[in-house]
């Protein structure tokens, strides 16, 4: 039997390149909602699930059709759609939506192979994180709201070489191949999708320093589709206004090369967006606060919610700068769009959450 209305799963999609920060993104969401997710107890231990109280974030390699000696046979990377299963894709993630549980197979990172698969139960909430959220129109067509993390290559080459060198032992040179062996794939398959994306969140060398090489301070931009159903646009002092402000000073310390944020309208893809920039790195989480009180529509339930997160998960990456910030608003917006959905089933008025 299938779920009524009122029980639907809300399926978020969650685009990225790999190494570009979807499970640290995913840490972030789940506690948004209450609760670390975890690996499915006594399953595969090579499962890619995470499931909470509320939340089931699959990912999305567990849909190669080939593995990895299957692209290896016919020369195509992960990232090329024909070693996906799109049908098999859309076909479970629809199920799932319309309350029915599924047999997703399993990608073992490990191995290269495929698994036998693992029951995947309708969740209240989703999440599809991987190469290809937003590739299918079919799949993308059951997303009620979705996300794509766009790492510039330089910012992407400086992660990359941080966690494949250190802690994987690969030299620089192979990781600079690996790189530029992905790249026109990516450019062809994954990069197009953020047309489709109702959030962005973008990654950039700062502007602050000039003729900055090493990578380490960021310019971020959270860009916000506009007219998308239960979702609204956080924004700096005045809504649709265009805003430039340096935050630092008496009520936020700031460190060499300082911050600045910037907030306006823009176009993004032929879409009307808002975007709200910071360039720069916070010196004192606990000062967040200031900068939180200055933006509105942030959908907290409570004052200082983003800097409570932001001081609770102060050692994931990038929690000193607009990643860890852009991620953790954006986990609030989707708890705020999945209460809305809800209540909208239930005929219950809406009321937009205040903050
Ligand atoms: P994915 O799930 O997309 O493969 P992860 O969240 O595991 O990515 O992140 C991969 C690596 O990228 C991390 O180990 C870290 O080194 C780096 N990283 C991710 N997010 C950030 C960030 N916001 N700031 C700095 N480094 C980051
Ligand atoms: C991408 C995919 C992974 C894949 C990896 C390496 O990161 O997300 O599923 O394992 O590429 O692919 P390979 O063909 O070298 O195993």
């Amino acid at each position: 039997c299938s779920a009524s209305d009122a029980e639907k799963t809300v399926v978020i999609g969650l685009a990225a390149d790999s190494g570009c920060g979807k499970s640290t993104f995913m840490r972030r969401l789940t506690s948004v909602f209450g609760g670390a997710a975890e690996p499915p107890k006594g399953g595969n231990p090579d499962s890619n699930t995470l499931i909470s109280d509320t939340t089931t974030v699959i990912c999305l390699d567990d849909y190669h059709s080939l593995d990895r000696t299957g692209r290896k046979e016919k020369g195509v990377t992960a990232l090329d759609p024909r070693a996906n299963d799109f049908d098999l894709m859309y076909e479970q993630v629809k199920a799932i939506k319309e309350g029915v549980a599924v047999d997703k197979p399993i990608y073992n990172h490990v191995s290269g192979l495929l698994d036998p698969p693992e029951v995947i139960k309708p969740p209240k909430i989703l999440v599809i994180e991987g190469l290809h959220p937003m590739y299918d129109e079919r799949v993308r067509d059951l997303l009620d709201f979705s996300i794509y993390l766009d790492i510039s290559n330089e910012v992407k080459f400086a992660w990359k070489i941080q966690r494949d060198m250190a802690e994987r032992g690969h030299s620089l040179e192979s990781i600079k191949a690996s790189i530029e062996a992905r790249k026109p794939d990516f450019d062809a398959y994954i990069d197009p999708q953020k047309q489709y994306a109702d959030a962005v969140i973008e990654v950039l060398p700062t502007q602050l320093i000039p003729d900055d090489n090493e990578g380490k301070v960021l310019r971020v931009r959270l860009i916000m589709k506009e007219g998308v159903k239960n979702f609204n646009p956080v924004y700096l002092f005045d809504e649709g206004s265009t805003i430039s402000w340096i935050p630092c000073g008496r009520k936020l310390t700031c460190s060499y090369p300082g911050i600045k944020f910037t907030y306006g309208p823009d176009t993004y893809f032929g879409n009307e967006v808002s975007v709200l920039e910071m360039d720069g790195q916070f010196d004192r989480l606990d000062e967040l606060i200031y900068v939180e009180s200055h933006l509105s529509n942030l959908s907290s339930k409570f004052y200082g919610e983003v800097t409570q997160q932001m001081l609770k998960h102060a050692d994931f990456p990038g929690s000193n700068n607009g990643t860890g910030f852009f991620q953790t608003i954006v986990g609030l917006k989707i708890r705020d769009l999945y209460e809305q959905i809800v209540a909208s089933r239930a005929g219950a008025p809406v009321t937009a959450a205040k903050a």
